[in-house]
């Protein structure tokens, strides 16, 4: 059994490192993608308040495909450069948006989503494998210690998904 909780009321710089360290702990020696995903996700879930839609689009070519998540079933596939997602994956940038409704292109799978963080997954610090996108229904839900934690949680997980 896996019991890893965040503790209550923390920082968020601290939740972050408590997330990473757990995240740490659960993929480390395990070489299957697909499952340290799964728990990565279920970390994320578990660890960061208010969000309504959380997982991984995965780097297939010119688009990315739906990789494991917590929410409401979401769109398969996403061409490079469309909607928030897409347009992590064509600039390897991370994308905070605090009001995805101001956002042009945006792809609604959840009409609950308003603010919206995604964070691009790179190996070597240059090849895209992945996304990992965080979707909240509060506007403006996440800022730069959220953009910060996930990073750091993508810094991680490159070489293990
Ligand atoms: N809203 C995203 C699509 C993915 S869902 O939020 C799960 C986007 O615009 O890229």
């Amino acid at each position: 059994m896996y019991d890893f909780a965040a503790s209550a009321d923390l920082p968020k710089p601290e939740l972050y490192r408590e997330l990473i360290m757990a995240a740490d702990a659960l993929t480390a020696g395990e070489f299957d993608g697909v499952a340290n995903m799964a728990n990565i996700v279920a970390l994320i879930w578990q660890f960061v308040p208010r969000l309504n839609w959380a997982g991984f689009y995965r780097a297939q070519g010119s688009e990315l495909v739906l990789g494991p998540f917590a929410g409401k079933p979401a769109c398969i596939r996403i061409p490079f450069g469309q909607g928030v997602c897409g347009a992590a994956a064509a600039s390897g940038e991370t994308q905070l948006v605090p009001d995805v409704h101001a956002f042009p292109g945006h792809i609604a799978c959840d009409a609950a989503s308003r603010a919206e963080l995604v964070v691009p997954v790179l190996r070597e610090d240059r090849i895209l494998i992945a996304v990992i996108d965080l979707d909240s229904p509060e506007p403006s839900r996440f800022d730069g210690d959220d953009a910060r934690g996930i990073e750091a949680l993508a810094a991680l997980i490159a070489a293990r998904i």
